[in-house]
């Protein structure tokens, strides 16, 4: 499974990427708003540390307009995957660009059948929206679920990236079902690696070699 990391902050993406922990980066317009800088210069740093693809997100409604935005995203670094909305304009800009050989992820999916849709249409990457879905008493994982049956009854490529994750259960769940990436915030993969008995046993073990008196190096 690929872990995607979901922030435009340099500083969290370098700090993951030393432990190896990160295949790629996913930013939005809002997470671009939130960092506060420039979209060309934040996603240019960004796929200077990190050589897996880096989704750039185009903010034309109409086709011709995500196909020019997508083209000029594009030109920043080799690794950016375009994304585009599910709609009809969307998939048209999605069918288009990947016919140029370009990586496309196509967000905001919040059906199956929008999945299905994504596939047909070329798609590098299909963005199931996960926590946005729990928000709204539904089961995100359930469209997680249905999107990996479908892709595997028709042998589609595009992969599964499941987006909007919130917590390390989501992490799991998504890894349990066969999701082929996941994205999520630094904290939840940091998160991954907590345990109250690690901790623990950590902590005894350290109390208990201290009493021995010995050092390992010298
Ligand atoms: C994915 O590409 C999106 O940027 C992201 O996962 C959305 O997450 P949110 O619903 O927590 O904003």
């Amino acid at each position: 499974m690929k872990f995607f990391v979901d922030t435009a902050e340099i500083a969290e993406i370098r700090e993951l990427a030393e432990t190896g922990m990160v295949d790629g980066v996913t930013t939005n317009p809002s997470l671009i708003m939130k960092s506060g800088r420039d979209i060309t210069d934040v996603t240019k740093e960004i796929c200077d540390l990190i050589d897996g693809p880096v989704s750039a997100e185009t903010v034309a409604t109409d086709a011709e307009g995500m196909i020019a935005e997508g083209k000029k995203l594009a030109e920043i670094a080799p690794n950016i995957a375009i994304k585009v909305p599910l709609t009809w304009e969307g998939l048209k800009a999605c069918k288009t660009l990947t016919g140029e050989g370009r990586m496309v992820n196509v967000t905001l999916c919040f059906s199956a059948n929008q999945a299905l849709l994504a596939a047909k249409a070329g798609a590098t990457f299909i963005s199931p929206f996960i926590g946005r879905l729990d928000d709204i008493s539904l089961d995100g994982m359930d469209l997680i679920q249905e999107i990996r049956q479908i892709y595997d009854n028709y042998h589609f490529s595009t992969e599964i990236l499941a987006a909007s994750i919130r917590s390390v259960n989501h992490v799991k769940a998504a890894a349990l079902i066969g999701a082929d990436v996941i994205t999520a915030p630094p904290n939840v993969i940091k998160a991954l690696a907590a345990h109250p008995l690690t901790d623990k046993g950590l902590d005894a073990f350290l109390k208990d070699w201290a009493k021995t008196g010995q050092k390992i190096l010298g």
